[in-house]
């Protein structure tokens, strides 16, 4: 619990309460604090009939019979027995409701070059590729990999496949060649959908020969789609004859109609990998019905979506905030958004707010991590710029310390701007605690109240109610996973070990104030947020040992001015082998390799041994104390107290 008492500490001076700016409250969908109280409490009292009265708002094929089917928890169903289609309610809907020509995608590139795409447009697209996808054999519950840019045909493309029943699963476009691997083993995928290229701060990124060589043996891949990227890019792509094919080619003369697949709300809609604490990402499973409900509402109320906003969230589809906040929250309530391809500094500081002024964006969505940096590259690059069609800020992916949250308020709000800290994870499949944004009087750094239908606590390990402990979930949500592909065993016990499985469980410690908001602590297991990716210690860990030199290592995070949270290796090698600088840049290289530059250390100690308990479990605790410089804990326990000495000595002269 140490680690959650210290997080307590830095945020329990923070006092100060920011009420919801009148002028927004007047407008806002939900207004004043008594009518979110009456709100939620309807839904708690009757989760069925509120989440009943909610899907009424979309379009199904044929109504469900049961709300709510929890007889086999924890795998819960949602919208038992009824019929729907996501990439309808995102796109056919708006068309046959009178709202095809807005605006549904401002594109944007990194080079410059812009796209717009109209609700009607992207329809007609996602048909086409919808039919492409069709002619390549896929068909429903086939599971499709993409790996793209953050282009508008990563939006087709993950509709395309909601469209017929394909389960996607996207892959962030930073990850290796080796964790597309691991991917696509893991659920089989028929297919998978890349782009030659894409920018990333300037320089091109051959997706297609990083594709090429993590399923160079994946026996489940019967095809490659390759979408050109287009603008000025060109690169060279080997294409695999009878694999391979570029989706131009097979997009001619597709027809532009391809009726969207009546699906049952329980079909699954997407796997999402994400990192656990065992070396083995976790395949997230969403289903239709629940997760289309749930994301509709959340983003429609905590973004305050109205007809005329420009929302813009900043994250990438390869993550949960894209899938839920960027696909299919905003495109199921009909908003305009702008999509970026590339990095926030590329050609200069100023990328971000350029983008604010030219299309007006009114919502702005965006994690910690860009916030600091964004503080410490200067003001002076949003002074200079409109930012006043702004009308609402989030921030989402790691608790945001309050001095990024004021300057988050003062200097890119305005200070008229309400902010939603929004509490979720990929599991939850849309936002579970945050401010509602025309009621919640708002404190920096915390994540206030739960989101309609959802009963979160603070307990202690044995299940009592504490002021600071452990975040629980009490009870099932439309949106919440369904399971870990393939893995029943282990989604029970990550998720449902604790207390006797009465809660869910996130992994997050949290604390609860006088006034009852939550606030959270970060992880209280091995899982380490840097820069809002979750990243397991235990992955890192088993890509050193591989290693030959290599004997052990832990790896734990610790406190970084702007990831939030760096990671540090202690490793240990061979007596014969050599501690040198050359080692650790192999190590780095195949941190790069197993799963992508985003995932490398800050630092790499070499050390002879380990500080471990006498039963030989490594005390990471201490590791932790040492990267922090502070006064060690308790080392009675260790087998070879020396050790730690010796760890400290080495840290701080690294640090020197
Ligand atoms: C952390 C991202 C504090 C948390 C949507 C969670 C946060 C993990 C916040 C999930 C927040 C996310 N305040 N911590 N507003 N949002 N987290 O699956 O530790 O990538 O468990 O989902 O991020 O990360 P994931």
């Amino acid at each position: 619990m140490s680690d959650q008492n210290e997080a307590y500490q830095s945020y329990s001076h923070e006092h100060r309460k920011f009420a919801p700016p009148a002028a927004f409250s007047k407008g806002a969908h939900i207004f004043g604090m008594e009518t979110y109280q009456a709100e939620y409490d309807r839904s708690i009292a009757d989760p069925e009939k509120y989440w009943g009265e909610v899907a009424e708002d979309l379009h199904w094929f044929k109504k469900w019979d049961q709300t709510l089917d929890a007889s086999e928890a924890p795998f819960f169903k949602w919208f038992v027995g009824g019929k729907t289609n996501l990439a309808y309610n995102c796109l056919d809907r708006h068309v046959a409701e009178g709202r095809g020509e807005t605006p549904a995608l401002l594109w944007e590139g990194e080079p410059g070059d812009r796209r717009q795409l109209t609700y009607r447009e992207l329809l007609k697209e996602v048909c086409h590729f919808a039919n492409a996808l069709k002619g390549l054999g896929i068909k429903k519950g086939d599971r499709v990999a993409i790996y793209l840019p953050m282009i508008p045909d990563l939006a087709v493309a993950v509709l395309a496949c909601a469209r017929i029943g394909a389960v996607h699963t996207v892959i962030f476009a930073g990850f290796s060649a080796d964790s597309i691997r691991d991917r696509v083993d893991d659920c089989g995928a028929k297919l998978i959908i890349t782009a030659d290229g894409g920018y990333r701060r300037g320089k091109v990124l051959a997706l297609k020969a990083i594709v090429d060589e993590g399923i160079a043996d994946c026996s489940s891949i019967e095809a490659v789609l390759v979408i050109r990227r287009g603008g000025a890019l060109s690169v060279e792509c080997a294409m695999q004859a009878g694999r391979d094919h570029w989706a131009e080619d097979v997009l001619e003369g597709t027809s532009p109609d391809c009726p969207a697949e009546e699906l049952d709300a329980e079909d699954l809609l997407f796997l999402l990998y994400t990192s656990g604490t065992t070396g083995k990402p976790k395949g997230i499973m969403h289903t239709t019905g629940g997760y289309m409900v749930y994301t509709y509402l959340t983003a429609k109320y905590i973004f305050d979506l109205q007809a005329n906003d420009v929302y813009w969230c900043t994250a990438d589809v390869g993550w949960i905030t894209g899938h839920s906040y960027i696909i299919y929250g905003p495109m199921q309530n009909g908003v305009t958004q702008v999509m970026y391809e590339g990095a926030p500094d590329f050609p200069d500081y100023g990328r971000f707010w350029e983008i604010v002024e030219r299309y007006k964006v009114t919502t702005f969505y965006t994690a910690p991590t860009a916030i600091r940096a964004f503080m410490k590259w200067g003001d002076e690059w949003l002074t200079k710029r409109d930012l006043s069609s702004l009308r609402l800020l989030g921030t989402v992916g790691e608790p945001i310390n309050p001095e990024a949250w004021i300057w988050y308020h003062a200097v890119v709000g305005g200070e008229r701007c309400p902010i939603v800290d929004t509490w979720w994870q990929t599991e939850t499949g849309g936002i579970m605690l945050s401010p509602l944004p025309g009621v919640t009087p708002t404190k920096p750094g915390c994540a206030t109240l739960p989101f309609f239908g959802i009963e979160p606590a603070v307990l202690t390990e044995e299940g009592d109610p504490a002021d600071a402990g452990l975040l629980a979930i009490r009870k099932p949500w439309p949106g919440i996973l369904r399971g870990i592909y393939g893995d029943a065993q282990r989604f029970k016990e990550t998720y449902w070990c604790k207390w006797k499985g009465a809660h869910y469980f996130p992994g997050d410690g949290a604390r609860i104030d006088e006034d009852g908001y939550f606030w959270i602590l970060g992880r209280v297991d091995d899982v380490v947020n840097v820069s809002g990716h979750r990243i397991g210690t235990a992955e890192l860990e088993s890509v050193f040992v591989e290693h030959p030199s290599v004997v052990e290592s832990a790896v734990i995070g610790v406190p970084h001015e702007i990831k939030g949270q760096g990671l540090v290796a202690f490793v240990t090698v061979k007596m014969s082998a050599k501690h040198d600088e050359a080692l650790k840049k192999e190590l780095v290289t195949m941190v790069d390799k197993a799963i992508g530059k985003f995932a490398r250390p800050e630092r790499i100690l070499f050390s002879s041994d380990l500080p471990k308990t006498r039963s030989g479990k490594i005390m990471r605790r201490l590791l932790r104390d040492i990267a922090e410089g502070k006064a060690l804990g308790n080392t009675t326990t260790l087998a070879d107290p020396s050790i730690v000495e010796q760890l400290q000595k080495q840290y701080a002269d690294g640090t020197k």
